[in-house]
């Protein structure tokens, strides 16, 4: 093994070491070969440095420096020195100093990289991820996990002195109601019997309450089987806590507490606490979603009353089946024709049958592929609404079923949002959602569903109503238009855990073979608890400004659900299927 030294971290050299000898090591970032002079930067975790052989000045190791090639890894000694004025490099923390390298041990070598590393924006992703320890070799990605390590730490430390405990719960264990589909684990010592990879922990973290833990959290990975997309992952981890003899409003301040404790931490930034608060039916209304990114406005607005008598026969029949009609307004955008029509098959895209425009006119005439259909006064009624439609303003509007017209146009609003430029950049956006239903109506198996998952306590009053009124005592928080945690107020008693049960549809049996430890754990000194999770990976996306989760995953999977580092999953062989007494059914053709 070769001997070598390490004093201090390539981006640590500072004034300090300014005429002394140090010992650095790392990777070959650069090199610049002048003959006579050879120049590299130097990188390791700390930052880049640049380091100078000269070959008049240290011979043996210049004339070993000529063999260096990208991505080696070597160890230097040698003396810090000023650079000269014109050579100071203001863009590297370092850059004012350079290291005359007298020693060089070359500790590995590196063949050609699959991608440069300066390159990697550009290379196709399953590259990137196939050689996933090379992509986090580039200072970008170290300074997203360096974020993230801040991030976790931040969290932990934020919990602890909030006197959380930290309690690890299982990964192999029983299929827990979260909306996705489990993984499961095939079972050796119990053929034909499977774990299923927990969606949550949320029964686990609910018995700690029974056992009197009053305040756990665990940084959790969680296994979901679902579409992914760029905020999502098959394995995601997430902040989850759970508390006893709490209500909403404790839950909501420790979360607060947190978020502020980390903004600050992690990105300096002090953000306003209390969150702003929003119930579902109001985001809903505003935002067309239940996860509103209000960093901008834009916010639709119930125009059903201007079509009460109007001859857009399409419209009226909508209208007139109880349907309504809603409306962004933008407000100074010279749109051109085709602009302005380019808008139709995007909102199509986004589930519309169609998209209706009315704009402000040459004279104040307004303009719209149905200009004739509309009466003499539309325009004071729009004004009724919306007044300040004048010059430079165009309305879209949307006609359907309340919550899927309002879905599309939430979708266009946030297009819009992004094409227009709304969207202020480094701008942190918290708010609570509340009052969500407690179930939903499912039209394919016309049954309730819940609508978070059956342990969520409905608020009082419940009794009275039907199912599809319950408001459940759940919040989610939204940062920025994502759903960054949810959680509630839990049941605690036997007889409504049950009543939740028999209202989704289950029978007893089913209710025993699933829940029957729940149930019963309820029957012995539950106290009220309730809890929250946030997605960790999500969290870290939006503070370090990545586009995907994947980024800030360290060994993520693609949009497929495969890993193309380890190439995961992989067939098993026959013989190792037998031990779990299973056996491949011929694929069925498409
Ligand atoms: P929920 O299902 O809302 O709540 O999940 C909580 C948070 O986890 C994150 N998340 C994900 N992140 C990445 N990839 C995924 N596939 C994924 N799915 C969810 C989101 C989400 O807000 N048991 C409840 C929590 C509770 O009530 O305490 C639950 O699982 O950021």
């Amino acid at each position: 093994m070769q001997a070598f030294e390490r004093t201090i971290g390539c981006g640590q050299v500072s004034a300090a070491q300014l005429n002394k000898k140090i010992h650095l090591a790392g990777w070959v970032h650069r090199r610049r070969d002048h003959g006579g002079l050879i120049f590299i930067d130097l990188r390791d975790r700390s930052g880049l440095m640049q380091v100078v052989f000269n070959l008049d000045s240290s011979g043996d190791a210049a004339k070993l420096a000529h063999t260096l090639r990208s991505e080696f890894v070597i160890a230097v000694s040698g003396t810090v020195v000023d650079r000269t004025p014109a050579t100071v490099n203001a863009n590297m923390s370092t850059g004012k100093w350079e290291l005359q390298a007298d020693e060089l041990t070359i500790l590995n070598t590196s063949k050609p990289l699959p991608f440069n590393l300066d390159d990697a924006h550009q290379v196709d992703e399953e590259i990137r991820l196939k050689y996933r320890y090379i992509d986090l070799r580039r200072p970008e990605m170290l300074e997203k996990f360096t974020m993230r390590n801040n991030l976790t730490f931040a969290m932990r430390e934020f919990l602890h002195k909030q006197e959380f405990y930290e309690i690890e719960t299982p990964i192999l264990t029983k299929i827990t109601p979260e909306g996705a589909r489990e993984f499961l684990v095939p079972s050796r010592l119990h053929l034909g019997q499977f774990y299923a990879l927990p969606q949550s922990p949320q029964l686990y973290k609910q018995l700690l309450m029974a056992s009197g833990m009053e305040k756990y959290f665990q940084i959790a990975r969680c296994f979901r089987d679902e579409d992914l997309r760029a905020d999502r992952q098959p394995e995601f981890t997430r902040v989850d806590l759970e508390m006893s003899f709490i209500n909403e409003q404790d839950i909501q301040n420790v979360i607060e507490g947190m978020l502020k404790h980390v903004m600050k931490q992690v990105l300096d930034i002090e953000i306003k606490i209390p969150f702003d608060r929003m119930n579902y039916d109001d985001a809903y209304m505003q935002y067309g979603c239940d996860k509103p990114d209000r960093r901008f406005e834009l916010k639709i607005s119930d125009v059903t009353s201007w079509f009460a008598d109007s001859e857009l026969s399409f419209v009226r029949a909508i209208v007139d089946k109880g349907g309504k009609v809603g409306a962004l307004h933008v407000e100074n955008h010279e749109f051109t024709r085709s602009e302005i029509d380019g808008w139709v098959p995007k909102a199509q895209k986004f589930g519309a049958k169609g998209l209706l425009w009315i704009r402000y006119g040459k004279d104040g005439q307004l303009e719209s592929p149905v200009s004739k259909f509309l009466p003499a006064d539309f325009v004071s009624r729009i004004k009724t609404i919306f007044p300040t439609f004048g010059p430079g303003s165009a309305l879209f509007l949307v006609a359907g079923k309340y919550k899927q017209a309002w879905e599309v146009l939430g979708r266009i609003r946030l297009a819009m949002g992004k094409e227009f430029n709304l969207i202020p950049e480094n701008k942190f956006n918290f708010l609570w959602v509340t009052d969500f239903p407690l179930f939903e109506y499912n039209e394919e198996t016309k049954r309730y569903n819940a609508a978070h998952h059956p342990f969520t306590a409905p608020q009082p009053g419940w009794e009275k109503l039907q199912p599809g009124e319950m408001r459940a005592r759940a919040y989610d928080v939204v940062l920025n238009g994502t759903e960054l945690g949810g959680g509630s107020i839990r049941i605690h008693n036997r007889e409504m855990q049950q009543k939740v049960f028999d209202m989704l549809g289950l029978t007893n049996e089913q209710t025993q073979q699933k829940f029957g430890f729940l149930l019963e754990a309820l029957e012995f000194g539950f106290p009220p608890h309730g809890g929250v999770a946030l997605g960790l990976d999500r969290f870290a996306m939006l503070l370090s400004n990545s586009q995907s989760i994947r980024d800030v995953i360290a060994f993520p999977k693609t949009q497929r659900g495969y890993d193309p580092l380890m190439q995961a999953p992989t067939p098993v062989e026959t013989e190792k299927l037998r031990e779990y007494g299973l056996r491949l059914m011929p694929l069925e053709k498409e």
